[in-house]
């Protein structure tokens, strides 16, 4: 059993933002707009090489959303468009985690960040994900240095649950792990 016995939708709209499903095709894109920036991967999880192969791996293993079936797909992920010139923003999703809840994250190029695009779209793919049968948790971690995407994950409805020691490896911020905040949407 998985949290989603159907995969979401490849394109979703909010009010100022398009949403449509990554492909393969994507990992140049992704590098040039925040993949190689040590700035905007700052405290994400994958390691900022400056290598667009790098980048491709993960795109490619990333866009196997839609094919096969929905239990066959580690995780989902979106770019983020501006509606009205279809430029590419950013991107985020999320992937089940267990067989009953989903975990996700986002990222901006930094000259789209304090503009409330982040909350605009993670809302969107949480409001999805909370309204699936299957989820029953849907959870965030942010590096203890990144209050931004707390607030971001705040403003979608998800609940502060508290500070993991430890947690994992920021691997541009330190080679050591890190204390992370945990952040979920809990079905009650
Ligand atoms: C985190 C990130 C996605 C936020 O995107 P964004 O579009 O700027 O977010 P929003 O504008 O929707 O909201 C940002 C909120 O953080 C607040 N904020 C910004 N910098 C902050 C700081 N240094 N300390 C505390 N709050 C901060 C803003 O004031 C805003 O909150 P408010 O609406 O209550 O005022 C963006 O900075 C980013 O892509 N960072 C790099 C990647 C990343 O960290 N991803 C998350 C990994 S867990």
């Amino acid at each position: 059993m998985r949290p989603l016995d159907r995969l979401p939708p490849r394109r979703f709209e909010t009010k100022r933002l398009c949403l449509r499903a990554l492909e393969p095709e994507d990992a140049q894109l992704v590098f040039d707009l925040y993949a190689s920036d040590p700035v905007a991967t700052r405290h994400m999880s994958f390691p900022c090489t400056g290598r667009v192969e790098d980048t491709r791996a993960f795109v490619e293993g990333s866009a196997a959303y839609g094919r096969g079936e929905a239990s066959d797909v580690e995780a989902y992920t979106w770019i983020f468009e501006l509606r009205d010139t279809g430029e590419p923003i950013g991107s985020g999703g999320f992937g089940p985690k267990d067989d009953f809840a989903l975990a996700g994250g986002y990222i901006l190029a930094t000259r789209y960040w304090g503009r409330g695009y982040a909350t605009e779209a993670w809302t969107c793919l949480v409001d999805w994900a909370r309204a699936q049968p299957g989820v029953f948790r849907i959870e965030a971690t942010h590096d203890v240095d990144n209050p931004a995407s707390g607030r971001v994950l705040a403003k979608s409805g998800m609940t502060r649950e508290g500070v993991l020691a430890n947690w994992t490896i920021y691997p541009n911020v330190s080679a050591a792990p890190r204390d992370a905040v945990m952040y979920a949407w809990a079905r009650r």
